[in-house]
């Protein structure tokens, strides 16, 4: 995600300001800038579309310095990678850097235009420097609460003003901000790596606290404008650490961001009415089939996507492998949209299957999670997954993202087609706004999870299987434990066990068993009793109490509605995929053979 730095000291600001960004290159980024209050009390900014570099030299040619300043490493989530829509951004007499999602942008940038203010870029950012400029009069403090007061999301802010001279205002909302203090220099930054070279002393802002940068000095106040002090922190981390926010692989980092990248993707498409993807989607009506393509996991998050629409919706899905169906000579005609899903938005196949729809004529749907990617330019309609960088090979993430998309796309078309009951509605919604905090729950859980991975993590073979959507997400739960653990295992549809894999089954062979839905929780039951019943070692994953019995463990979830179960279902599986993974030491974040991006068919 983007990274925020600033500068305020006796030190020049540019140097400190990019050095500090390119610690901070790990998060991810596709552009970059800075703005610098000059010695004359002026506000100069520069930035750039593309590498630090191409920064650099920007500035070396501009001859840009200043005791204070604001820089940003940009990771699009709204707009493409440009340099209009780079950061920092202005209006009138305010300069800032913004890292999160404003989610009520549309409203307040039509409210804004209405009155006559002009917009620069595609970025939900231009909105919130807009309204801080809007209610600027003579306390900037004020103006910044005024903001927060009406903008919704997650923000991380660096605020100037023309005429408050070497002065920043930091405020936060669900996105990160420390303040490195050091010897009459006080550095804001997203992370704790962009000034770990200059201090170890910092403050950890806390939300809706705003700090003052002036002249190398930091004080703090709140809404009531009563200044406060607060508690230095000294870090302890060295710089690959502190990279990874404390967590020892980027998949564990990522698998905890889970909470925040669903809120992310899901809250910006539900409006107040509830009604779902009313930016991104205008017509549905011509959708009379649906082929959901990707690799991977990508494609496995299709298999969800197939289980819902299908069900809500009423449309007919096919889930296709892209590798497979460039190739297949598919049979598409009218009223047919490709829907392609992937993370990178660079996977060869996949973007293969676009310009094949293009040469059809096929209209396409992009899910991605890469602004700006091929498959996202390419794609005729485009939903951004706001899951922010994956480092880590194995996705996790970009994954549950992937599927909340698809479960608001089965929404929206079961909305406009009259295929779902308004509390059936109403209940889905509510419950993929609950989702956040239900992802914090399982995740609270990862000592029990850790646990079973110590158990089992010697097994030769695993085997998952599950009915109905469990099914589909038995699919992704098999592959994250083979591809970070290299454990061989298979996914089944539960009744499909019986005709042929049960053979494998003998003493002690694990099987993970997944039941998530009331109508099929029965039968998957008795197919558990089946490999019970021949030595199988269960683990029972599920919301529902059960008089126990026929398995040997059981990973107990949090209630939501079943509909939207599997995001929660998966997360588990996930991380007992990396605590096996460990215990067998193996290479987590770069498992072998395996690429993050496959750009070769
Ligand atoms: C690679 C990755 C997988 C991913 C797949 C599709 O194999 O290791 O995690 O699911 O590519 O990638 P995409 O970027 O298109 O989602």
């Amino acid at each position: 995600m983007c990274g925020i730095v600033g500068y305020s000291g006796k030190r020049d600001a540019v140097g400190l300001l990019t050095s500090g960004l390119s610690k901070l290159e790990y998060r991810g980024y596709d552009s970059a800038g800075i703005a610098v209050c000059k010695a004359d009390g002026t506000v100069e900014m520069v930035k750039s579309k593309g590498r630090l570099a191409i920064l650099e030299e920007k500035l070396a040619n501009k001859g840009l310095s200043g005791n204070a300043g604001i820089g940003h490493t940009r990771w699009a989530t709204h707009g493409e990678p440009s340099d209009a829509n780079s950061h920092p951004h202005r209006s009138g007499r305010v300069t800032l850097v913004h890292n999160g999602i404003i989610e009520n942008y549309m409203q307040l940038k039509e409210e804004l235009i209405a009155e006559g203010k002009v917009f620069l870029s595609d970025t939900d950012t231009e909105v919130v420097v807009a309204l801080i400029d809007r209610f600027y009069e003579e306390d900037p403090i004020e103006a910044i609460y005024k903001t927060t007061a009406v903008i919704r999301g997650s923000y991380a802010l660096g605020v100037m003003f023309d005429d408050i001279p070497n002065t920043i205002y930091a405020i936060r909302k669900d996105s990160p901000l420390v303040i490195g203090v050091g010897k009459d220099e006080v550095i804001i930054a997203s992370d704790i790596p962009a000034f770990l070279s200059e201090t170890r002393d910092y403050y950890l802002l806390d939300e809706g606290e705003l700090a003052i940068v002036r002249d190398g000095t930091v004080s703090f106040c709140d809404a009531t404008l009563a200044e406060h002090k607060k508690e230095l922190l000294t870090a302890s981390w060295d710089v690959e650490a502190a990279e990874k926010g404390g967590y020892p692989h980027f998949m564990l980092k990522e698998m905890h961001e889970q909470p925040k990248t669903l809120k992310d993707t899901v809250f910006p498409r539900i409006d107040e009415a509830g009604n779902i993807l009313k930016n991104e989607l205008k017509d549905t009506s011509y959708i009379k089939r649906i082929h959901i393509v990707g690799c991977g996991s990508a494609m496995h998050a299709g298999l969800l996507g197939k289980a819902f629409i299908e069900k809500y919706a009423r449309v007919p899905v096919s889930v296709e492998i892209a590798s497979e169906f460039r190739y297949a000579n598919p049979v598409l005609g009218e009223g047919d949209v490709i829907v392609l899903i992937s993370q990178s938005g660079e996977t060869a196949d996949s973007l293969a299957v676009i310009k094949l729809a293009k040469e059809l004529n096929i209209p396409t749907v992009g899910i991605v999670n890469v602004v700006g990617s091929s498959i996202a330019r390419a794609a005729d309609t485009v939903i951004y997954t706001n899951a922010g960088p994956e480092i880590a090979v194995a996705t996790t993430k970009a994954y549950t993202a992937q599927v909340s998309v698809l479960y608001l796309l089965g929404l929206r078309l079961a909305a406009d087609r009259g295929t779902i009951g308004t509390a059936d509605y109403n209940a889905i919604v509510e419950a993929l706004k609950l989702l956040p905090e239900a992802a914090k729950k399982v995740l609270e859980n990862e000592e029990h999870y850790k646990e079973l991975a110590k158990e089992y993590f010697e097994a030769r073979d695993m085997f998952f299987i599950g009915r109905g959507q469990d099914s589909a997400l038995c699919c992704e739960g098999s592959l994250k434990l083979k591809e970070i653990s290299y454990m061989h295992s298979e996914a089944y549809a539960a009744g499909e066990l019986k005709h042929g894999t049960i053979s494998l089954i003998s003493e002690g062979v694990p099987v993970v068993a997944v039941a998530t839905t009331e109508a099929m929780f029965e039968k998957t039951v008795s197919n558990i009793k089946e490999v019970t019943s021949r030595g199988a070692d269960v683990i029972f994953v599920t919301q529902f109490d059960d008089v126990g019995g026929f398995y040997k463990d059981k990973i107990a979830l949090p209630a939501i509605h079943e509909a939207i179960m599997p995001i929660l279902a998966i997360i588990p599986l996930q991380l007992f995929a990396y605590y096996v993974s460990i215990e067998r030491g193996c290479d987590v974040d770069k498992p072998r053979n395996l690429a993050k991006s496959v750009t070769v068919e």
